[in-house]
Protein backbone atom coordinates (compact mmCIF):
# COMPACT_ATOMS: atom_id res chain seq x y z
CA UNK A 1 0.00 0.00 0.00
CA UNK A 2 1.18 3.71 -0.14
CA UNK A 3 1.43 6.34 2.44
CA UNK A 4 0.18 9.65 0.92
CA UNK A 5 1.48 13.25 2.00
CA UNK A 6 -0.64 15.56 3.14
CA UNK A 7 -1.42 17.54 6.48
CA UNK A 8 -3.99 15.82 9.13
CA UNK A 9 -6.87 17.10 10.87
CA UNK A 10 -9.64 16.21 13.47
CA UNK A 11 -10.36 14.18 16.31
CA UNK A 12 -9.00 10.78 16.55
CA UNK A 13 -9.70 8.40 19.25
CA UNK A 14 -6.59 5.86 18.56
CA UNK A 15 -7.36 1.89 19.48
CA UNK A 16 -7.05 1.17 23.00
CA UNK A 17 -4.05 0.81 24.93
CA UNK A 18 -2.10 -2.52 24.06
CA UNK A 19 -0.48 -3.18 27.84
CA UNK A 20 -3.40 -2.13 29.73
CA UNK A 21 -5.47 -4.48 27.57
CA UNK A 22 -3.14 -7.53 27.98
CA UNK A 23 -3.42 -7.22 32.02
CA UNK A 24 -6.93 -6.78 32.04
CA UNK A 25 -7.57 -9.58 30.37
CA UNK A 26 -4.72 -11.60 32.39
CA UNK A 27 -6.51 -10.42 35.49
CA UNK A 28 -10.03 -11.03 34.58
CA UNK A 29 -9.12 -14.87 33.75
CA UNK A 30 -7.69 -14.68 37.59
CA UNK A 31 -10.26 -13.40 39.36
CA UNK A 32 -13.19 -15.06 40.78
CA UNK A 33 -16.56 -13.38 38.57
CA UNK A 34 -17.51 -11.39 35.51
CA UNK A 35 -14.98 -8.69 34.36
CA UNK A 36 -15.91 -6.40 31.74
CA UNK A 37 -13.00 -4.50 29.69
CA UNK A 38 -14.15 -1.90 27.50
CA UNK A 39 -12.43 -0.34 24.53
CA UNK A 40 -9.94 -2.94 24.59
CA UNK A 41 -6.92 -2.91 22.00
CA UNK A 42 -7.83 -6.01 19.55
CA UNK A 43 -4.96 -5.91 17.42
CA UNK A 44 -3.42 -9.46 16.94
CA UNK A 45 -1.68 -9.46 19.94
CA UNK A 46 -4.35 -8.77 22.45
CA UNK A 47 -5.85 -11.14 20.78
CA UNK A 48 -3.33 -13.94 20.89
CA UNK A 49 -3.75 -13.08 25.25
CA UNK A 50 -7.25 -13.59 24.79
CA UNK A 51 -6.73 -16.76 22.76
CA UNK A 52 -4.27 -18.12 25.71
CA UNK A 53 -6.41 -16.93 28.39
CA UNK A 54 -9.43 -19.27 27.00
CA UNK A 55 -6.76 -22.01 27.03
CA UNK A 56 -5.95 -21.76 30.42
CA UNK A 57 -9.54 -22.12 31.46
CA UNK A 58 -11.44 -18.22 31.29
CA UNK A 59 -14.49 -17.69 29.35
CA UNK A 60 -14.50 -14.88 27.32
CA UNK A 61 -17.67 -13.09 25.53
CA UNK A 62 -16.35 -10.99 22.50
CA UNK A 63 -18.87 -8.08 22.28
CA UNK A 64 -16.20 -6.33 19.98
CA UNK A 65 -16.06 -2.99 21.68
CA UNK A 66 -16.07 -5.27 25.40
CA UNK A 67 -14.51 -8.26 26.26
CA UNK A 68 -16.96 -10.32 29.10
CA UNK A 69 -14.34 -12.45 30.83
CA UNK A 70 -15.60 -14.77 33.61
CA UNK A 71 -12.02 -16.06 35.54
CA UNK A 72 -10.90 -17.74 38.69
CA UNK A 73 -10.90 -21.59 36.77
CA UNK A 74 -7.60 -22.41 35.71
CA UNK A 75 -6.43 -25.02 33.64
CA UNK A 76 -3.74 -26.61 31.93
CA UNK A 77 -3.95 -25.48 28.34
CA UNK A 78 -4.42 -29.31 25.85
CA UNK A 79 -2.47 -27.16 23.17
CA UNK A 80 0.83 -25.21 23.24
CA UNK A 81 0.26 -21.37 23.97
CA UNK A 82 0.91 -19.61 20.66
CA UNK A 83 1.72 -16.31 21.62
CA UNK A 84 2.12 -14.82 17.43
CA UNK A 85 4.08 -12.09 17.83
CA UNK A 86 3.68 -11.10 21.24
CA UNK A 87 6.20 -10.84 23.98
CA UNK A 88 3.72 -9.20 26.52
CA UNK A 89 1.72 -12.21 26.02
CA UNK A 90 4.51 -14.24 26.61
CA UNK A 91 6.49 -13.30 29.26
CA UNK A 92 3.80 -12.02 31.27
CA UNK A 93 1.69 -15.42 30.85
CA UNK A 94 5.01 -17.37 31.94
CA UNK A 95 4.96 -15.45 34.99
CA UNK A 96 1.06 -16.04 35.30
CA UNK A 97 1.72 -20.45 35.08
CA UNK A 98 4.77 -20.09 37.00
CA UNK A 99 3.02 -18.96 40.28
CA UNK A 100 0.14 -21.25 39.52
CA UNK A 101 -0.62 -25.29 39.31
CA UNK A 102 0.04 -25.28 35.45
CA UNK A 103 1.81 -27.09 32.95
CA UNK A 104 2.28 -24.93 29.98
CA UNK A 105 4.30 -24.68 27.01
CA UNK A 106 4.68 -21.34 25.01
CA UNK A 107 5.53 -20.73 20.91
CA UNK A 108 4.99 -17.74 18.67
CA UNK A 109 6.05 -16.40 15.36
CA UNK A 110 9.69 -16.30 13.47
CA UNK A 111 10.25 -12.92 14.96
CA UNK A 112 9.02 -14.18 18.75
CA UNK A 113 11.35 -17.35 18.36
CA UNK A 114 14.04 -14.66 18.08
CA UNK A 115 13.30 -12.65 21.54
CA UNK A 116 15.08 -12.98 24.50
CA UNK A 117 13.70 -14.99 27.48
CA UNK A 118 16.11 -16.12 29.80
CA UNK A 119 15.37 -13.03 31.30
CA UNK A 120 12.24 -13.72 32.27
CA UNK A 121 13.13 -17.20 33.21
CA UNK A 122 15.72 -16.70 35.42
CA UNK A 123 13.24 -14.90 38.20
CA UNK A 124 10.66 -17.35 37.46
CA UNK A 125 12.77 -20.11 38.52
CA UNK A 126 14.46 -18.65 41.41
CA UNK A 127 10.76 -18.66 42.83
CA UNK A 128 10.52 -22.47 42.12
CA UNK A 129 8.82 -23.23 38.82
CA UNK A 130 10.76 -24.94 36.14
CA UNK A 131 11.61 -23.51 33.27
CA UNK A 132 12.94 -24.61 30.06
CA UNK A 133 13.90 -22.73 27.05
CA UNK A 134 15.17 -23.46 24.06
CA UNK A 135 18.83 -21.98 24.22
CA UNK A 136 17.27 -19.19 25.96
CA UNK A 137 14.53 -18.58 23.22
CA UNK A 138 10.74 -20.54 22.23
CA UNK A 139 9.75 -22.85 22.67
CA UNK A 140 9.81 -22.79 26.31
CA UNK A 141 7.76 -24.95 28.85
CA UNK A 142 6.64 -23.76 32.58
CA UNK A 143 5.58 -26.42 35.01
CA UNK A 144 4.64 -24.26 37.76
CA UNK A 145 4.19 -24.02 42.03
CA UNK A 146 0.99 -23.21 43.71
CA UNK A 147 1.23 -21.12 46.44
CA UNK A 148 4.96 -19.64 46.64
CA UNK A 149 6.87 -18.41 49.30
CA UNK A 150 7.08 -14.92 48.46
CA UNK A 151 9.73 -12.46 49.31
CA UNK A 152 11.98 -10.27 47.65
CA UNK A 153 13.50 -9.97 44.12
CA UNK A 154 15.86 -7.68 42.42
CA UNK A 155 15.37 -6.31 38.69
CA UNK A 156 18.18 -6.05 36.77
CA UNK A 157 16.68 -4.89 33.83
CA UNK A 158 14.40 -1.82 33.44
CA UNK A 159 11.44 -4.24 31.82
CA UNK A 160 8.03 -3.83 32.74
CA UNK A 161 7.12 -7.61 31.24
CA UNK A 162 10.02 -8.49 33.48
CA UNK A 163 8.56 -7.10 36.22
CA UNK A 164 5.11 -7.91 36.14
CA UNK A 165 5.73 -11.80 35.27
CA UNK A 166 7.07 -11.65 38.96
CA UNK A 167 4.41 -9.72 40.34
CA UNK A 168 1.64 -12.26 38.16
CA UNK A 169 4.05 -15.32 39.18
CA UNK A 170 3.47 -14.01 43.21
CA UNK A 171 -0.12 -13.63 43.04
CA UNK A 172 -0.72 -16.52 44.98
CA UNK A 173 2.49 -16.04 47.75
CA UNK A 174 2.22 -16.77 51.11
CA UNK A 175 3.67 -13.64 52.13
CA UNK A 176 4.64 -10.08 51.09
CA UNK A 177 6.76 -9.89 47.97
CA UNK A 178 9.14 -7.16 47.60
CA UNK A 179 10.55 -5.81 44.15
CA UNK A 180 13.16 -3.54 44.09
CA UNK A 181 16.20 -2.96 41.27
CA UNK A 182 15.54 -1.27 38.19
CA UNK A 183 11.62 -0.53 37.96
CA UNK A 184 12.00 2.72 35.28
CA UNK A 185 9.30 0.87 33.67
CA UNK A 186 5.50 1.18 32.52
CA UNK A 187 3.31 0.50 36.01
CA UNK A 188 0.66 -0.76 34.40
CA UNK A 189 0.30 -4.45 36.03
CA UNK A 190 0.80 -2.33 39.42
CA UNK A 191 -2.00 -0.31 39.00
CA UNK A 192 -4.03 -2.87 37.45
CA UNK A 193 -3.42 -5.05 40.70
CA UNK A 194 -4.61 -2.35 42.75
CA UNK A 195 -7.71 -1.70 40.68
CA UNK A 196 -8.74 -5.40 40.74
CA UNK A 197 -8.74 -5.24 44.77
CA UNK A 198 -4.80 -6.07 45.65
CA UNK A 199 -2.79 -4.21 48.39
CA UNK A 200 -0.21 -3.02 46.30
CA UNK A 201 2.75 0.13 47.27
CA UNK A 202 4.79 1.17 44.87
CA UNK A 203 6.43 4.22 44.31
CA UNK A 204 9.49 3.64 41.56
CA UNK A 205 12.10 2.27 44.01
CA UNK A 206 10.03 -0.35 45.76
CA UNK A 207 6.99 -2.54 44.97
CA UNK A 208 5.20 -4.25 47.73
CA UNK A 209 2.31 -6.40 47.16
CA UNK A 210 0.42 -8.44 49.98
CA UNK A 211 -1.00 -11.59 49.80
CA UNK A 212 -4.81 -11.19 49.09
CA UNK A 213 -7.65 -11.97 46.73
CA UNK A 214 -8.42 -10.40 43.20
CA UNK A 215 -11.66 -8.59 42.50
CA UNK A 216 -13.67 -9.17 39.28
CA UNK A 217 -13.72 -5.74 37.79
CA UNK A 218 -15.18 -3.63 34.81
CA UNK A 219 -12.31 -1.87 33.28
CA UNK A 220 -12.55 0.75 30.55
CA UNK A 221 -8.93 1.02 28.68
CA UNK A 222 -7.59 4.47 27.58
CA UNK A 223 -6.58 5.68 23.91
CA UNK A 224 -2.99 4.35 23.33
CA UNK A 225 -0.29 6.89 23.87
CA UNK A 226 1.88 4.84 21.22
CA UNK A 227 -0.99 4.45 18.92
CA UNK A 228 -1.27 8.30 19.05
CA UNK A 229 2.23 8.58 18.77
CA UNK A 230 2.04 8.45 14.43
CA UNK A 231 -0.78 11.42 14.72
CA UNK A 232 1.38 13.35 17.33
CA UNK A 233 4.52 12.73 15.07
CA UNK A 234 2.45 12.84 11.70
CA UNK A 235 0.58 16.21 12.61
CA UNK A 236 3.90 17.70 14.18
CA UNK A 237 6.14 17.62 11.12
CA UNK A 238 3.83 18.58 8.33
CA UNK A 239 2.46 21.59 7.75
CA UNK A 240 -1.08 22.84 7.85
CA UNK A 241 -1.87 20.28 10.63
CA UNK A 242 -4.26 20.29 13.79
CA UNK A 243 -5.46 17.20 15.23
CA UNK A 244 -6.58 16.09 18.08
CA UNK A 245 -6.60 13.00 20.07
CA UNK A 246 -8.47 11.48 22.68
CA UNK A 247 -8.43 9.93 25.91
CA UNK A 248 -5.12 9.58 25.56
CA UNK A 249 -3.28 7.28 28.56
CA UNK A 250 -0.99 9.92 29.61
CA UNK A 251 0.81 7.85 32.35
CA UNK A 252 3.95 8.76 33.54
CA UNK A 253 5.65 6.02 32.69
CA UNK A 254 4.84 6.16 29.44
CA UNK A 255 5.25 9.91 28.22
CA UNK A 256 8.77 10.00 27.30
CA UNK A 257 7.35 10.56 23.79
CA UNK A 258 5.29 13.81 25.00
CA UNK A 259 8.11 15.42 26.98
CA UNK A 260 10.92 15.16 23.60
CA UNK A 261 8.23 16.45 21.37
CA UNK A 262 7.85 19.50 23.88
CA UNK A 263 11.37 19.29 24.16
CA UNK A 264 12.14 20.03 20.00
CA UNK A 265 9.72 23.22 20.40
CA UNK A 266 5.97 20.86 19.65
CA UNK A 267 3.07 22.93 19.47
CA UNK A 268 1.56 20.54 21.99
CA UNK A 269 -1.43 21.02 24.34
CA UNK A 270 -1.92 18.24 26.57
CA UNK A 271 -5.60 18.91 28.72
CA UNK A 272 -6.85 18.57 31.70
CA UNK A 273 -5.78 14.94 33.47
CA UNK A 274 -8.03 12.52 34.49
CA UNK A 275 -8.96 9.22 36.02
CA UNK A 276 -9.99 5.95 33.92
CA UNK A 277 -10.23 3.32 35.70
CA UNK A 278 -6.75 3.74 37.72
CA UNK A 279 -5.02 5.24 34.49
CA UNK A 280 -4.46 9.03 33.77
CA UNK A 281 -6.20 10.06 30.65
CA UNK A 282 -6.09 13.65 28.37
CA UNK A 283 -7.04 15.35 24.84
CA UNK A 284 -3.81 16.21 23.30
CA UNK A 285 -3.94 18.77 20.37
CA UNK A 286 -0.92 19.14 18.15
CA UNK A 287 -0.45 22.17 15.51
CA UNK A 288 2.51 21.83 13.42
CA UNK A 289 5.23 24.15 14.45
CA UNK A 290 8.98 24.07 12.82
CA UNK A 291 11.16 21.65 15.37
CA UNK A 292 14.60 21.95 16.84
CA UNK A 293 16.78 18.68 17.06
CA UNK A 294 17.05 17.50 20.59
CA UNK A 295 19.78 14.70 22.59
CA UNK A 296 17.30 12.38 24.06
CA UNK A 297 18.78 9.67 27.00
CA UNK A 298 18.46 7.71 30.13
CA UNK A 299 14.93 7.76 31.79
CA UNK A 300 13.28 9.42 29.28
CA UNK A 301 14.48 7.07 26.44
CA UNK A 302 13.11 4.08 28.82
CA UNK A 303 9.43 6.26 29.27
CA UNK A 304 9.36 6.56 25.07
CA UNK A 305 10.92 2.59 24.42
CA UNK A 306 8.30 2.09 21.83
CA UNK A 307 8.31 5.26 20.09
CA UNK A 308 11.98 5.98 19.34
CA UNK A 309 11.27 5.11 15.82
CA UNK A 310 8.39 7.40 15.41
CA UNK A 311 10.77 9.81 17.28
CA UNK A 312 13.69 9.41 15.06
CA UNK A 313 10.85 10.23 12.19
CA UNK A 314 10.33 13.40 13.73
CA UNK A 315 14.00 14.13 13.87
CA UNK A 316 14.08 13.69 10.54
CA UNK A 317 11.97 17.02 10.34
CA UNK A 318 13.89 19.02 13.24
CA UNK A 319 16.27 21.47 12.77
CA UNK A 320 20.14 20.00 13.53
CA UNK A 321 21.25 16.62 14.93
CA UNK A 322 19.09 14.68 17.41
CA UNK A 323 21.21 12.14 18.98
CA UNK A 324 19.09 9.09 20.84
CA UNK A 325 21.49 6.94 23.49
CA UNK A 326 20.31 4.41 25.84
CA UNK A 327 17.93 2.58 23.66
CA UNK A 328 19.68 -0.84 23.03
CA UNK A 329 17.28 -2.83 24.61
CA UNK A 330 15.48 -1.90 21.01
CA UNK A 331 17.68 -4.44 19.35
CA UNK A 332 15.34 -7.15 21.12
CA UNK A 333 12.04 -6.06 19.66
CA UNK A 334 9.66 -7.41 17.16
CA UNK A 335 12.91 -6.13 14.70
CA UNK A 336 16.06 -4.49 15.59
CA UNK A 337 14.51 -1.34 15.76
CA UNK A 338 17.84 0.89 15.37
CA UNK A 339 19.09 -1.08 12.42
CA UNK A 340 14.92 -0.88 10.80
CA UNK A 341 14.67 2.48 11.30
CA UNK A 342 18.06 3.74 10.38
CA UNK A 343 17.62 1.84 6.99
CA UNK A 344 14.13 3.42 6.33
CA UNK A 345 15.45 6.86 6.79
CA UNK A 346 17.94 6.07 5.03
CA UNK A 347 16.01 5.10 1.86
CA UNK A 348 14.73 8.54 2.39
CA UNK A 349 17.59 10.35 2.09
CA UNK A 350 18.13 11.25 5.81
CA UNK A 351 21.69 11.10 6.97
CA UNK A 352 21.96 8.69 10.14
CA UNK A 353 24.81 7.32 12.30
CA UNK A 354 23.69 4.03 13.77
CA UNK A 355 25.41 3.03 17.37
CA UNK A 356 25.59 0.50 19.50
CA UNK A 357 22.68 2.11 21.87
CA UNK A 358 21.09 4.47 20.48
CA UNK A 359 21.22 7.06 16.58
CA UNK A 360 22.24 10.24 15.10
CA UNK A 361 19.95 11.68 13.01
CA UNK A 362 20.44 15.12 10.58
CA UNK A 363 17.67 17.09 10.60
CA UNK A 364 16.08 18.41 7.32
CA UNK A 365 16.83 16.23 4.43
CA UNK A 366 14.17 13.96 3.68
CA UNK A 367 12.50 13.27 0.44
CA UNK A 368 9.84 10.29 -1.15
CA UNK A 369 11.86 7.47 -1.60
CA UNK A 370 12.81 6.06 -5.11
CA UNK A 371 11.76 2.80 -4.66
CA UNK A 372 9.66 0.70 -1.73
CA UNK A 373 10.45 0.50 1.50
CA UNK A 374 10.40 -2.42 3.30
CA UNK A 375 8.34 -2.40 6.90
CA UNK A 376 10.44 -5.60 8.38
CA UNK A 377 7.45 -7.18 9.17
CA UNK A 378 7.28 -4.88 12.31
CA UNK A 379 3.84 -2.83 12.98
CA UNK A 380 5.74 -0.32 14.52
CA UNK A 381 8.28 0.73 11.43
CA UNK A 382 5.12 0.26 9.05
CA UNK A 383 2.90 3.44 10.82
CA UNK A 384 6.32 5.26 11.62
CA UNK A 385 6.54 5.35 7.45
CA UNK A 386 2.87 6.66 7.89
CA UNK A 387 4.17 9.49 9.52
CA UNK A 388 7.72 10.40 7.19
CA UNK A 389 4.99 10.08 4.24
CA UNK A 390 3.13 12.86 5.39
CA UNK A 391 4.82 15.71 4.63
CA UNK A 392 7.36 14.16 1.68
CA UNK A 393 4.85 11.23 0.25
CA UNK A 394 4.17 9.21 -1.36
CA UNK A 395 5.96 6.26 0.45
CA UNK A 396 4.92 2.79 -0.63
CA UNK A 397 5.50 0.24 1.19
CA UNK A 398 5.72 -3.48 1.08
CA UNK A 399 3.66 -5.30 3.98
CA UNK A 400 0.64 -3.21 5.74
CA UNK A 401 -0.65 -6.25 7.01
CA UNK A 402 1.77 -6.42 10.39
CA UNK A 403 -0.07 -2.98 11.32
CA UNK A 404 -2.91 -5.16 12.66
CA UNK A 405 -0.48 -6.20 15.63
CA UNK A 406 -1.09 -2.92 17.56
CA UNK A 407 -3.89 -1.16 15.88
CA UNK A 408 -6.05 -2.77 12.97
CA UNK A 409 -7.87 0.37 12.40
CA UNK A 410 -4.72 2.48 12.08
CA UNK A 411 -4.97 2.74 7.94
CA UNK A 412 -9.28 4.31 7.77
CA UNK A 413 -8.59 6.25 10.81
CA UNK A 414 -5.06 7.65 9.42
CA UNK A 415 -6.62 8.46 5.76
CA UNK A 416 -9.71 9.56 6.99
CA UNK A 417 -7.88 12.19 8.99
CA UNK A 418 -5.58 13.09 5.71
CA UNK A 419 -8.90 14.03 3.88
CA UNK A 420 -10.39 16.56 7.01
CA UNK A 421 -8.90 19.74 5.74
C1 LIG B 1 5.51 -3.81 27.45
C2 LIG B 1 6.72 -3.47 27.95
C3 LIG B 1 7.83 -2.93 27.15
C4 LIG B 1 7.39 -2.55 25.75
C5 LIG B 1 6.45 -3.54 25.16
C6 LIG B 1 5.22 -3.70 26.01
C7 LIG B 1 4.47 -4.28 28.37
O1 LIG B 1 8.85 -3.87 27.09
O2 LIG B 1 8.48 -2.36 24.90
O3 LIG B 1 6.04 -3.13 23.86
O4 LIG B 1 3.28 -4.27 28.01
O5 LIG B 1 4.81 -4.68 29.49
P1 LIG B 1 9.85 -4.11 28.34
O6 LIG B 1 9.47 -5.37 29.02
O7 LIG B 1 11.19 -4.19 27.71
O8 LIG B 1 9.68 -2.95 29.30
Amino acid sequence: MTFERGPLHGDVRVAGDKSISHRALMLAALANGTSRITEPNRGEDVLATRDAIVALGAQVEDEGSTFVVHGGTLRNPTTTIDARNSGTTTRLLMGLCAGHDIVARFDGDASLRRRPMERVARPLRALGAEVATTAGKLPATVRGIAAPAGGDYSLEIASAQVKSAILLANLDARATVRITGDLNSRDHSERMLRRFGRTIRFDGHTIELEPGELVAQDVRVPADLSGAAFFLAGAAITPGSDVTLREVGVNPTRTGILDALKAMGADLDVGPERDLDGEPVADIRVRYRPLSAVSLDGELVVRAIDEITILAVIAAHAQGTTSIRGAADLRGKESDRLTTITETLRACGVAVTEHHDGLDIEGGTAKAPDRQLRTYDDHRIAMAIAALAAPTGPHRIDDAACIAVSFPEFVPLWEAAQRVA
